[in-house]
């Protein structure tokens, strides 16, 4: 019996960070061995916040090489970059001229992009969820490791597809659905209590797996916290739930439990537990930044993947464009 197909792909706007990781990475992990699992590097989605073409394909590079220092194996899983499969183009156009610009309005990131970068509020930035859609139908996956930020893009994935298949009679796109092993989708906080680890947001918000201990230290040591616990067993603020949620990521049980309890008895010192935080986050990061490292100096091997990676990819692209066109009665003379 053929393997369910899984499809994710990561931004290539930076480093990825912890929120990447514990969000989807860590669940490309387990999925490689058990799923068909194309995992590529969204650089065409990274082109709605204007890049330089000097940063562009270093910055693809590093998310490749982080992919693979994560311990995604390619020969397992197909890795690629977004680019270099035109099909996903050709398919969004093709998915666009069914896609509303009422419902794309409506979309929570495209309204979070309008406030923070409202001198650029270009036609890629409103078309984000059919790029998107057009990564994932393309290879006509089921199932995509997700943090849940993504959850509405995954919901307008499923809408563009049905919708695809009712007005061409196909049934060409099954419904791909957010995945997670846990059974809830993943949002990790970031540091300076503004909610949501990313790259895009302030400076200090996010810990990279490439960030040297001195500042994950530095970093951490800021993170914004308040003046303590007024009351034994009080529920916690928005601010300390965000800091033991990512304790609760990189750290053991024990500890976990340590600060907590320390909390609810009013005992707590939030100095100590930062340096606990930080050295627990330096812990899990320290044999990644090697791998990094090392991966990085090895430019043939890196790029070697990546070819292969966009042969594998282009054939399972290639056959849903071609069955896509197909449907919208697209022949060639
Ligand atoms: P991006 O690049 O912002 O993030 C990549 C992945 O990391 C997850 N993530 C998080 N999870 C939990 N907590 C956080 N703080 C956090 N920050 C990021 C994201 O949910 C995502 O899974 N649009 C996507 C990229 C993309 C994509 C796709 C994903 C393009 N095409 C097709 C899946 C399938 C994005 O911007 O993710």
């Amino acid at each position: 019996m053929s393997k369910e197909i899984v499809v994710s792909g990561i931004r290539s706007t930076g480093n990825l960070h912890l929120g990447n990781y514990f969000g989807a990475v860590k669940n490309f992990l387990k999925m490689q061995h058990e799923y068909n699992c194309f995992f590529f590097i969204a650089d065409y989605h990274s082109l709605t916040t204007h890049p330089t073409p000097a940063d562009l394909h270093s910055n693809v590079k590093q998310v490749l090489v982080e992919y693979l220092a994560c311990g995604l194996d390619p020969e397992v899983s197909t890795l690629y970059v977004q680019s270099d499969l035109p099909e996903i183009a050709e398919l969004y156009l093709l998915l666009n001229m069914n896609v509303y610009v009422g419902e794309l309005e409506r979309c929570t990131s495209f309204k979070e992009k309008i406030r923070k970068q409202p001198d650029n509020v270009n036609a890629g930035l409103l078309t984000y969820p059919s790029l998107m859609a057009a990564d994932i139908l393309i290879h006509r996956a089921l199932k995509v490791p997700v943090g849940k930020d993504q959850e509405q893009h995954l919901e307008m994935a499923r809408q563009f597809g049905n919708r695809f298949n009712r007005l061409y009679n196909t049934e060409l796109f099954p419904e791909p659905y957010a995945f997670n092993y846990g059974t809830q989708l993943v949002k990790i906080p970031g540091l300076d209590g503004s909610g949501k680890m990313g790259k895009s947001e302030g400076e200090g918000n996010a810990i990279f797996l490439a960030d040297t201990p001195e500042a994950i230290r530095k970093k951490v040591m800021r993170a914004v916290t308040d003046s303590g616990p007024t009351q034994e067993n009080q529920e916690k603020p928005e601010v300390i739930k965000n800091i033991f949620q990512l304790m609760s990521v990189v750290s053991s049980e024990d500890t976990v439990k340590f600060f907590d309890d320390a909390y609810n008895t009013m005992t707590i010192r939030y100095g100590d537990m930062k340096k606990q935080l930080a050295e627990d986050m330096i812990k899990f990061t320290a044999p990644l930044r090697e791998k990094i490292e090392a991966i990085k100096s090895d430019e043939e091997f890196v790029s070697k993947i990546a070819r292969r990676g966009a042969e594998k990819a282009r054939e399972s692209a290639s056959a849903t464009v071609n069955a896509a066109r197909k449907a919208i009665g697209i022949r060639h003379f």
